[in-house]
């Protein structure tokens, strides 16, 4: 295995993973996406990366960290090969344990071996995984209409998250938790905290009792909800399905996120299909060109040794993929991106929400479409005839919305 020197060790270090740490992984820090975005920092990771392939090679590059064996996934084939393979590399890695362990102590991403194959299980027939329309598909459609309702003036994130977070609360938990925004704030609170992994002291009391809430609504098993299914899915005792459904909650703030990308992207692409299958892929393309997810860590089950893969390399590297920069929503749906990205990661712990996640965003997105128009009035960059920036704060997304006159409504 290569080994990277101390100066590209550190390269690394507050070139690609400080940036990642600093903007929070858990949850985001506004002002240091605002930053980073002026900085593109994640085009500056992709040119050190690209570099380092240049320089060392494909194979895996260990980096000099003294007491640790650290090592960069550099190659396609590689990233397959671990992520396929949850005995070896596994997911729990001890940043992500302790990270998570703030506000779901016992979710599916760091269980150990004995703990996963159950609540993996569960947790994918709860949330229909291998479907592409969930079960209720026609509920949560129907939840989408009733909430995305954009009005003409101006949108932000901020009003936009409002009703993203009714909708997420009446699909997960049931329609009586529309309005439960103290449950999110708990939940924001914790992982903030999540933020710093160990080096934030857990507070058990404050997790105590928003785990007791979130089992509140679990216990109240409201039709039309993921609650339900709880409900009608036999859990062995240590499922524990309130860490699984706040790890839920926790990924659909991420959604969120990308469904807001996704829009700017459309409004800056008009020519773009409005129908579901290129809206699903325009989400898609969202968390490609900015994953959510820029970090996937494994730690070798053997030694403990960590690997790193961060997705932003792969989606971005324009040595390899000629629409590395661009809005292409077709190679989602033309096979191009079958092998080389990882938005949601892949092998058996890919993301079991990723069909319920597009199937939710790209309803949204048609509900917003569908009497409105959006102007991307904060960031003209996206529709100009130039690469995408590497770096892009969802949060600073602003549009000015106008309601079409009758005569221009689509039909069907
Ligand atoms: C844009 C939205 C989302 C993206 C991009 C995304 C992406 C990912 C990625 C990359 C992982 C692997 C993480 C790792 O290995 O460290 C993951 C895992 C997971 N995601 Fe998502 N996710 C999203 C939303 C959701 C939602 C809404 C849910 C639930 C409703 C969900 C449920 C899960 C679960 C349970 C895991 C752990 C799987 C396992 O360990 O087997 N995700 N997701």
């Amino acid at each position: 295995m290569a080994r990277a020197s101390v100066l590209d060790t550190l390269r690394v270090a507050t070139t690609a993973l400080m940036p990642i740490v600093a903007r929070g992984a858990l949850l985001r820090r506004p002002s240091m996406v605002r930053a980073q975005e002026k900085a593109d920092a994640d085009r500056r990771l992709v040119r050190l990366l690209q570099r380092l392939r240049d320089t060392y090679g494909e194979d895996r590059l260990r980096l000099r960290v003294p007491g640790r064996s650290i090592s960069l996934v550099l190659s396609r084939e590689d990233v397959q090969h671990v992520l396929s393979d949850v005995v070896t590399y596994t997911p729990a890695n001890v940043e992500k344990r302790h990270a998570l362990a703030h506000f779901q102590p016992d979710g599916l991403l760091i269980s150990d071996a004995a703990d996963r194959p159950h609540r993996r299980t569960f947790t994918e027939a709860v949330l229909d995984t291998h479907s592409s329309v969930h079960a209720l598909g026609d509920v949560f459609a129907s939840k989408v209409d009733e909430e995305v309702t954009p009005t003409a003036g101006r949108l932000d994130w901020d009003d936009f998250a409002a009703s993203w977070w009714r909708l997420v609360r009446r699909i997960v938990l049931g329609d009586s938790a529309a309005d439960d925004s103290l449950l999110i704030e708990r939940l924001k609170s914790l992982r903030a905290n999540a933020n710093w992994s160990y080096f934030h002291r857990e507070e058990v009391e404050h997790r105590e009792i928003f785990l007791r809430h979130v089992r509140s609504y679990v216990d109240r098993a409201e039709p039309g909800s993921l609650a339900a299914r709880i409900a009608a899915q036999p859990a062995a005792a240590d499922v524990h399905p309130e860490s699984q459904v706040a790890h839920w909650l926790f990924a659909f703030d991420a959604a969120g996120m990308a469904t807001f990308q996704a829009l700017a992207l459309l409004a800056s692409h008009p020519s773009v299909p409005r129908d579901q299958d290129h809206l699903r892929a325009s989400v898609l393309e969202s968390v490609r060109l900015w994953p959510t997810t820029p970090l996937v860590l494994r730690d070798s089950a053997a030694d403990g040794s960590t690997l790193l893969i961060l997705a932003p390399f792969f989606h971005r590297d324009d040595q390899r993929l000629s629409y590395a920069n661009a809005f292409e929503p077709e190679v989602w749906l033309d096979g191009r991106a079958d092998h080389a990205l990882i938005p949601f990661s892949d092998g058996p712990a890919v993301c079991p929400g990723r069909n319920l996640v597009l199937f939710i965003a790209a309803k949204t997105l048609s509900a917003m479409f569908l009497e409105h128009d959006f102007m991307l009035t904060s960031h003209p960059q996206l529709a100009a005839d130039e690469p995408l920036p590497g770096t892009l704060n969802p949060l600073g997304l602003r549009f000015a919305v106008t309601a079409r006159t009758v005569d221009e409504v689509p039909v069907g």
